[in-house]
């Protein structure tokens, strides 16, 4: 991000179990920069698995403690960041609710992953009030906060182009005359997956080809180990092309200009083999993994203390909710004072 003014920054995650480096490379470490420079909110989205996932709550009660214990290793600070959990903060229910009473439906009806997810998720039955308004309810996520930039994938900016538009009707509605309450917030557009997974699609727990931050790094090193690679490369002496094989696009990331080219001209001529190339890039991944995989063993043994700290990012959250609902509902003249 350009902007070096601190900004107040949002940014949530449904909780699908371990992460793995796609996540890591492709979000977490753009939140780790956003957390040295902004303000910011990073919460876990267990209402919006539910969405999804309504019949089963036990995979979001399952999968919740992992994701934040992996954001912890990787170093979002709670001393920076303020990290919790969203439906600890029941305020985001009720100002979503306030929402849907002035949403037309067309803006939701319109929303390009509404459409594609019920397509791709024929399984499940997403026919439901909730799930055409799960958009609606990431506005409130993000403007409860006053929210000014939130980074998300290409898939998410269309939510916070209807979230500056819902800003935009409240402001209209009902700060007709003074300062807007909401602040219309800006997409931070996150690079599309950086890193792809083993098979070089997406990385993604359905393909099975990820890398777990928490999984051992004798199960990372086999997993290198048996990656497949060009394919022209069937014995020791076949030259390959490096663009056409997956490991590269890992040399992509991980080595420097002067190693890519030496391995480079060794693919090309078959002076290297293929083990030797991956070695380099275990090597380079061993030395980003191992602090986190040290740190996410200490932090998941102490349970206490990860429980203490998303208690405390609830009450931060809770206290700033809370106040945005007081503006809210004096500007829709509730807050009787009974
Ligand atoms: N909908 C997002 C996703 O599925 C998660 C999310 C929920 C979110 N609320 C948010 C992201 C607010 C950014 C801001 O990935
Ligand atoms: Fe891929 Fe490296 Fe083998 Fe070339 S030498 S095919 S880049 S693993």
């Amino acid at each position: 991000m350009t902007h070096s003014a601190p900004r107040r920054v949002l940014s949530g995650m449904r909780p699908t179990g371990h992460l793995h480096m796609g996540h890591y490379k492709g979000v977490l470490e753009n939140w780790l920069q956003l957390q040295r420079q902004h303000q910011c909110y990073f919460f876990a989205a267990d209402w919006h698995a539910l969405t999804t996932d309504y019949a089963n709550p036990d995979i979001v009660r399952q999968t919740i403690w992992d994701m934040l214990i992996d954001w912890l290793a990787v170093g979002i600070d709670p001393a920076q960041s303020v990290i919790f959990i969203q439906s600890e903060v029941p305020e985001h229910a009720e100002l979503h609710l306030l929402f849907s009473f002035m949403t037309p439906l067309p803006w939701l009806e319109r929303v390009p992953t509404y459409k594609d997810q019920i397509e791709q998720l024929r399984e499940k039955d997403l026919g439901t009030y909730g799930f055409l308004g799960y958009p609606l309810l990431q506005a409130a996520d993000i403007l409860i906060y006053l929210a000014d930039a939130v980074p998300v994938g290409e898939d998410q900016v269309p939510h916070v182009e209807l979230t500056r538009e819902v800003a935009r009707r409240f402001n209209h509605l009902y700060r007709k005359q003074g300062q807007p309450l909401f602040p219309e917030p800006a997409a931070l557009l996150m690079p599309a997956a950086k890193l792809p997974g083993l098979d070089g699609r997406k990385m993604s727990k359905s393909y099975g080809n990820t890398i777990e931050l928490a999984e051992s790094w004798k199960t990372t090193e086999k997993k290198i180990k048996t990656m497949p690679t060009d394919p022209a490369r069937v014995r020791r002496d076949d030259p390959g092309t490096p663009e056409k094989c997956p490991v590269w696009a890992y040399h992509r990331i991980y080595s420097s200009d002067e190693e890519r080219q030496e391995l480079d001209a060794g693919c090309r001529s078959a002076g290297i083999g293929c083990l030797d190339c991956k070695k380099v890039l275990l090597c380079h991944l061993e030395e980003e993994l191992q602090p986190i995989r040290e740190r996410r063993e200490a932090i998941a043994g102490r349970m206490d203390d990860v429980r203490d700290i998303v208690r405390e990012g609830n009450k931060k959250a809770r206290l700033q909710a809370s106040r945005t609902m007081d503006k809210v509902r004096r500007a829709l003249k509730m807050g009787y004072r009974v």
